[in-house]
């Protein structure tokens, strides 16, 4: 396994193995590693020559300070479980400064509204801070595919046009969601939830799942109201939002169009814990 902290090491690496006629895969992550993150490594495994894996806590994408400083590190950890996948990995750690080139700030993107609602809406400057550093790690790894999980939907629909409106020269690869086996999507995040939290988490999936059942005989705002009753009851869970999108460009549905794709997609505090979650509603 080799690991780079550099651009311009990276940079001399890639473009060797480019010079030998090798595919890449990269898989952009912020470390904590689990087997959701696994799940992109291995598919990235599979379709190219080599697979770079970044680690990087991307400062500019915290709309709090202390989910900045709260969001797990466990590198030592991941390092130890990239290895064990593979050992002709790549791993990129940038370090900030030299990834950003100076001031470490967010510039502004045009993402056709996509970052405007949902999690636009609840974590303001987030989706700017993700569009900056995935555009940067782009330019510094230079991927023929990248690998990003339906997870994080909303992202994964921003760098899908971010690529797009920039015409970079990357094929983005989405990646269904892994769950435990109770039902709770795989996240960095649930690590730091109190046990009892972590007991009542998977009410989130349950919930979604119900609300996909209500699909063909309930209207968006039906189907919207029930899942505000089921988590006003619930003792320990906060809902901060549940939406019915369209999937092309996330925009709350008001009904249903029979030719449209839509999915339910929330956020719930369990504690002081923020987890999001989304499903298809087909
Ligand atoms: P992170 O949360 O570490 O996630 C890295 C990638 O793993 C993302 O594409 C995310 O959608 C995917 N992922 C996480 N949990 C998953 C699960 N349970 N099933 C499938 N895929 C899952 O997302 C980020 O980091 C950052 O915003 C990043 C893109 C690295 C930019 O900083």
């Amino acid at each position: 396994m080799e690991v780079f902290t550099l651009k311009t090491h990276l940079g001399a690496r890639i473009e060797s193995l480019k010079n030998q006629g090798k595919t890449i895969g990269f898989v952009p992550t912020m470390g904590a590693l689990h087997e959701g993150h696994l799940s992109l490594i291995e598919q990235s495994i599979k379709e190219n020559d080599s697979t770079v894996v970044s680690i990087f806590v991307n400062p500019t994408q915290f709309d709090r300070k202390d989910d900045l400083e709260k969001y797990p590190r466990t590198l030592e950890r991941d390092l130890y479980l990239l290895e064990q996948t593979d050992k002709n990995m790549i791993v990129y750690i940038p370090v900030a400064e030299d990834l950003y080139q100076g001031t470490v700030e967010a510039k502004h993107y045009a993402l056709n509204g996509l970052d405007k609602t949902m999690e636009g809406k609840y974590r303001p400057g987030h989706f700017d801070g993700v569009a900056t550093v995935v555009h940067k790690l782009f330019e510094a790894v230079r991927p023929h595919k990248a690998y990003f999980g339906e997870k994080d939907f909303q992202q994964l629909r921003i760098i899908q046009t971010l690529v797009e409106n920039l015409k970079l020269p990357v094929e983005i690869i989405p990646v269904k969601i892994y769950r435990e086996k109770d039902g709770l999507a795989m996240s960095s995040r649930n690590r730091r939830l109190k046990p009892e939290m972590r007991q009542a988490a998977p009410f989130i999936y349950q919930t979604l799942k119900q609300a996909a059942s209500m699909k063909p005989n309930h209207s968006p705002g039906e189907i919207k109201r029930q899942v505000e009753l089921a988590f006003e009851k619930h003792p320990l869970l906060r809902l901060e939002y549940f939406e019915i999108a369209d999937e092309e460009n996330l925009q709350p549905a008001k009904k249903f169009d029979p030719r449209k794709k839509y999915r339910g997609f929330i956020a719930v505090f369990a504690g002081d814990v923020r987890l999001i979650d989304n499903i298809p509603l087909n």
